[in-house]
């Protein structure tokens, strides 16, 4: 019933063998267990260790960014570092949780700026770990509002094990009847992001014309399917020719066009010839230029993303802004964050979907945190085959 494409066949395997207890990474020696007094460097040199009595040390891997970058990250710009190590307690009297990473989510928020006054959400530094959403598991909690064993969505650090000192924004998970990797996606951070901007500011009616840029990514896919369940039109634009067959096929798109590969004028013209009443964009730009002309009177536009300006030196330039004022378009917009009241709303809305099988995801799975550099890159070169998940340890 769920769509998931598992790029990397091992990943099966990989969940077995990540249980296997007779394998020497999951062993707590002996040797250990009689040296409490072992450093904790040691102890990264070995396995698993006791350290102070009664609390083990793990070894922890991480994934860092070797140092500033000012684009988007490349699969040479991330290493993996093996030689830190963390208790698995919460240190007394400290509010914090000590989770374990289970999936990462590859987003592409996750970068570095130009700009000198954006927050730097990607990286505290060279050799640290790297942050952005991932699913986890509640391992020790100095809060009273967790326990051992919950599990959470919401910001947390690329690495196997995180201490968490800030976690007011994190969600519970209560439905585990559904893919787990969902909480990145579909049921985390982007699915929650396009139902917010679908709703809130594209404020949809059965049979309204709706545009999607960069569709066939983790809030596209989304918005695409809640559209057509609305009953309205839905045409996707994304860059490659599988994507374009899934949008079509699998997602439920009425039409879908490659925006490297058509002219988009046209493109939208051949789509939409009565004009669009809601554009859903993601990638801003001469897509957004294009689409502007296309609008019909009183048409929304909700600005999710600027995902081809992000990058430029000199931004694209909007040529045909006077569309707003002619066509009386509202244009809005909107950040996530500041909707997090929506979050149970959007829930009670989507789980029935996906588990009756009306709402499908297409997520691109790799496995271990050994493929993260390669698999982040993905998603800022469009190479993924569904949303980029990195799978670090077995539910
Ligand atoms: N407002 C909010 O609160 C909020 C929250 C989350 C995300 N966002 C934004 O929403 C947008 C979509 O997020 P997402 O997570 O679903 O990302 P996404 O669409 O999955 O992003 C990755 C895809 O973007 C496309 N892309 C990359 N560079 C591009 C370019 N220069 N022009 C056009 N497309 C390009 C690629 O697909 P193709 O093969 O199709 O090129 C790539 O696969 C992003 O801009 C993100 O920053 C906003």
């Amino acid at each position: 019933m769920y769509s998931k494409v598992i790029t990397n066949p091992r990943f099966l395997v990989f969940t077995r063998s990540y249980i296997n207890l007779t394998s020497p990474r999951n062993q707590v020696t002996n040797h250990h267990l009689h040296h409490p007094s072992r450093t904790r460097a040691a102890a990264a040199a070995t396995t698993t260790t006791m350290d102070p009595p009664g609390t083990t040390v793990v070894r922890n891997k991480q994934v860092v960014c070797k140092e500033a970058i000012s684009s988007y990250p490349r699969a040479s710009d991330l290493r993996i570092i093996d030689t830190s190590t963390t208790s698995l307690k919460v240190p007394q009297g400290q509010e914090a949780l000590l989770v374990k990473n289970l999936y990462l989510s590859g987003d592409p928020h996750m970068r570095g700026s130009k700009f000198k006054n954006r927050p730097r959400l990607f990286s505290s530094g060279p050799d640290q770990p790297i942050s952005g959403f991932g699913v986890s598991k509640v391992v020790d909690s100095g809060s009273p509002g967790f326990k051992a064993g919950d599990l959470i969505w919401g910001l947390t650090k690329w690495e196997e094990y995180t201490l968490l000192t800030s976690f007011a924004n994190h969600v519970k998970i209560q439905h585990t009847d559904v893919p787990l990797s969902y909480y990145t996606g579909l049921l985390g951070m982007p699915g929650h992001t396009a139902y917010t901007g679908f709703y809130e500011v594209g404020r949809p009616k059965k049979g309204d014309y709706v545009f999607v840029s960069s569709a066939y990514g983790a809030v596209g896919q989304l918005v695409g399917q809640l559209a057509k369940l609305m009953g309205c039109y839905v045409v996707g634009s994304a860059g490659s020719k599988e994507k374009i067959e899934l949008l079509k096929n699998k997602l439920g798109f009425d039409d879908a066009f490659n925006y490297k590969e058509e002219d988009m004028d046209a493109a939208l013209k051949r789509c939409f010839p009565e004009g669009i009443d809601i554009f859903f964009d993601n990638v801003g730009g001469k897509t957004l230029d294009a689409a502007l002309p296309h609008m019909r009177s009183h048409g929304r536009i909700a600005a999710c993303g600027m995902l081809s300006q992000y990058d430029l030196e000199q931004p694209d330039g909007i040529f045909n802004i006077t569309s707003l004022l002619l066509n009386r378009l509202q244009m809005k917009g909107f950040l996530v964050f500041e909707h997090m009241d929506l979050y149970p709303k959007f829930l009670d809305l989507v789980l029935p979907y996906v588990r009756e099988g009306k709402i499908v995801y297409m997520e691109d799975i790799k496995e271990g945190l050994e493929s993260s550099p390669a698999a982040l890159e993905s998603v800022f070169t469009g190479t993924s085959a569904g949303k980029v998940v990195i799978a670090v340890a077995p539910e």
